[in-house]
């Protein structure tokens, strides 16, 4: 009998232990519905791509990566694969990162005084190299002067200061370690142009990313086992109250290698959320595309983040100078907010650690906006109208953005929405001395006011729309926004 009922218990204790083990995506996926809540809620974060590629700054023996390989602006941190540099020498640049100036808890200080909520860091870029002291890699900080961990310094830093913490990490492309990074178990090579992979969705790409010119000895697989999956639990043993595991780039993964990124991370800590570039639409939210404002419905009925430069590359770049004023950027985060996205703007640190001064002063004006406007955006969500005004704005992506500019002619009649209970907020960008908002005609309103502003304002509904006597603008402050509070929630 005693034998019976140890039988049953075994029995069982399989049967718990193979049920979280065979959990569908779908099943864990909807465990993250507080933390996806949350992260849609923070609204505004930094990402931060460093790594040993920033001594270089975009240049490779005196020559500027754009001279080397043309068109695009290239991003700094491709320089490895854009110059096809062999592994050993590129290896040589961890002897000399010894980033002085990186003081964690000035990071962090920058990010709370730009009113931002959260960060990833690139724990590992496409180049392979770990920006802590890996258990499995000597590619790594054990192997530079310092030694630091600084994926750990920062992340102490946040928990110290209350910023939500994440880290990106490049599992598919490793130049330093994957081999050609799969794409011959892929593709078929001809040429420049390489068919699409048989279970990869999508049109016909170039072999962007591989390491063709110098591929490492090993296989995918080998990678796969003894570098990038223990690497992935690393982190998320090293970094328990970790956010968002933002993994990038996966046009080379089966899908079954997608899943097992994805359920490596639910299995050390359920709470992390995943970007869809784990591959396969296995994501818990998407990214619509780097610098990129998508619309909403294309988003499959998921939460989203576009991720933007701060100039037109993710690493640093000594020589692009094109970075995004406070105007713009206001532009970027009201525009996102209004259609119910995340924005995460990005820094390119130098190789000592310091920042570039661009983005410090327009970092630290942008958190000047957010703390008189900040209402309008965090916790905020899609109003049944995001836009007022003619839309002449696009923002299609880093090579867009970087042709043609930042070209808007906004004026006093532009205005972008979000919403939070029975609150309406209408966002400009252009300030004159009135304000005719004609989305809120038929409207029932109970109050106007400016945000920032403690004295009553002039207001009154018309048959066109809610008409406001705008203060006179003291602080000389870009834009403005106004809080409507509705008789009733929508
Ligand atoms: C792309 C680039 C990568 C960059 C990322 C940021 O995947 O390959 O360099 O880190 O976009 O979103």
């Amino acid at each position: 009998m005693k034998c019976i009922k140890r039988e049953i218990i075994f029995l069982l204790l399989i049967c718990i232990v193979s049920s979280v083990q065979a959990q569908t995506w779908e099943q864990m996926n909807s465990t993250k519905k507080e933390a996806i809540k949350h992260f849609n809620e923070d609204k505004f974060g930094l990402f931060i791509h460093w790594g040993i590629y920033s001594l270089w700054g975009g240049m490779y023996k005196g020559q500027k990566i754009d001279d080397i390989v043309s068109p695009e602006p290239n991003d700094a941190c491709w320089v490895q694969a854009r110059a096809r540099i062999p592994r050993v020498e590129y290896q040589q640049l961890m002897k000399q990162f010894d980033p002085v100036k990186f003081n964690a808890n000035e990071y962090v200080a920058l990010i709370k005084e730009a009113g931002m909520k959260y960060v990833v860091i690139t724990s590992k870029h496409h180049d392979g190299f770990a920006l802590w002291d890996s258990k499995v890699s000597d590619f790594d900080m054990g192997s530079t002067p310092s030694k630091r961990n600084l994926v750990k310094e920062l992340y102490e830093a946040c928990q110290r200061q209350g910023v939500d913490f994440g880290v990106y990490y490049s599992h598919n492309i490793d130049w330093n370690d994957a081999h050609d990074c799969n794409i011959k178990t892929y593709c078929d090579v001809t040429g420049e142009v390489w068919p699409e992979p048989a279970d990869f969705k999508g049109k016909k790409r170039r072999p962007m990313g591989a390491n063709l010119w110098d591929p490492s000895p090993n296989t995918f697989d080998e990678y796969l086992v003894n570098k990038a999956y223990p690497q992935v639990k690393e982190l998320l043993e090293m970094f328990p109250n970790m956010k968002f595991m933002w993994y990038d780039f996966a046009h080379f993964l089966s899908k079954d290698q997608s899943f097992k990124f994805y359920q490596l991370v639910y299995k050390l800590n359920p709470n992390v959320i995943v970007t869809d570039r784990v591959g396969h639409d296995l994501g818990d939210f998407n990214i619509p595309g780097d610098n990129k404002i998508p619309n909403p419905e294309d988003m499959g009925g998921k939460h989203w983040e576009t991720v933007g430069t701060f100039n037109n590359s993710w690493g640093y770049k000594e020589y692009d100078k094109d970075f995004k004023s406070p105007y713009e950027l206001i532009y970027w985060i009201t525009a996102i907010a209004s259609r119910g996205g995340n924005y995460m703007l990005n820094i390119g640190p130098k190789g000592d650690g310091s920042i570039p001064e661009e983005s410090v002063k327009n970092l630290k004006e942008i958190g000047k906006w957010m703390s008189v406007n900040g209402k309008a955006i965090y916790g905020t969500k899609q109003w049944k109208v995001s836009r007022e005004g003619e839309d002449t704005q696009k923002m299609l992506g880093t090579g867009h953005r970087a042709t043609h500019g930042f070209t808007s002619n906004f004026t006093t009649s532009d205005f972008w929405f979000t919403t939070k209970g029975n609150k309406v907020y209408a966002i400009a960008l252009e300030r004159g001395k009135e304000a005719l908002i004609k989305s809120f005609a038929g409207e029932e309103i109970k109050e106007v006011k400016l945000l920032g502003h403690s004295k009553k304002l002039k207001w009154k509904q018309t048959a066109e729309g809610l008409s406001i006597v705008l203060p006179k603008n003291k602080d000389s402050q870009i834009g403005y926004a106004i809080e409507v509070t509705l008789v009733s929630s929508l």
